[in-house]
């Protein structure tokens, strides 16, 4: 039975259960971009970013990355284990884009021949700044063995993404985690991996098939994200 609600960010709801140690996570229509200044609605995008989470969390449990997914409850919501979440967006890059591209003036589309593994401190009001290992750890918000296991477990993900997403046609630009603890410190994969998290390409023709086409204005958000669930439903 759903409890009462505990949060609510700007795609998801979380509410209690029965069980302290489990949470219900309700995925939402709406769609912001830079920081919540630019909203709108995209039909379905909740459903399907349950969905392709729901099918991608369980596979990467098996990959040896603990999660806090435990299963699908109905199309827009699933059940999963209570966290704290760590206040830290934890974003990997295998080829130059977004914000990336924008800081160091390297043309999006440029292959990083070493993941670059980037730290923002998760606030809306601030602008989700650039921080280091070090901010998270001098204010307190993550241990430096957590910081070492997230950045562990950031790449064991992009090991399992990228070839999991190349075998279905798409190119894995970049994408964003975040993490929680369990009561005693574990640390473990939370919220979503979805087209609102991370960029998707084409192999082909280069076409976004993610959030950029809302952020963007590029028009056919609606079909790019029904287009992703297609192909992470396709089996191996
Ligand atoms: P960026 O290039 O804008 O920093 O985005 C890097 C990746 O992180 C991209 O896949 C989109 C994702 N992302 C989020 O999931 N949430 C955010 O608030 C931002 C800024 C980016
Ligand atoms: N999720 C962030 C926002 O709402 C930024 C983004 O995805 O571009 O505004």
């Amino acid at each position: 039975m759903r409890g009462e609600l505990r949060y609510e960010g700007k795609a998801k709801r979380v509410y209690a259960t029965s069980d302290p140690g489990q949470y219900i996570v309700e995925y939402k229509d709406d769609a912001t971009a830079f920081n919540g200044v630019k909203r709108a609605q995209i039909a379905g995008k909740g459903a399907i970013n349950n969905a392709i989470t729901a099918r991608l969390y369980p596979r990467l449990e098996a990959a040896g990355i603990p999660t806090h997914f435990i299963r699908l409850l109905s199309p827009n919501q699933q059940l999963v284990r209570a966290v704290s979440i760590i206040p830290v967006e934890v974003i990997v890059r295998n080829v130059a884009a977004g914000s990336f591209s924008k800081r160091l003036g390297i043309a999006e589309g440029t292959p990083l021949p070493h993941p670059v593994i980037e730290y923002c401190y998760k606030s809306d009001a601030l602008g989700d700044p650039l921080i280091n290992t070090d901010t998270a750890l001098s204010l307190g918000w993550a241990s430096e063995g957590q910081l070492l296991k997230i950045r562990e477990l950031a790449l064991k993900v992009r090991h399992f993404l990228t070839p999991f997403f190349e075998q279905r046609g798409v190119r894995l630009i970049d994408f964003k985690l975040e993490f929680g603890t369990l009561e005693g410190g574990a640390v473990v994969l939370a919220d979503e991996i979805s087209p609102d998290t991370c960029r998707f390409w084409d192999a082909g023709t280069g076409e976004k098939l993610d959030k950029d086409r809302f952020r963007r204005d590029l028009g056919g958000v609606e079909d790019a994200y029904a287009e992703m669930l297609r192909r992470v439903l396709r089996e191996d």
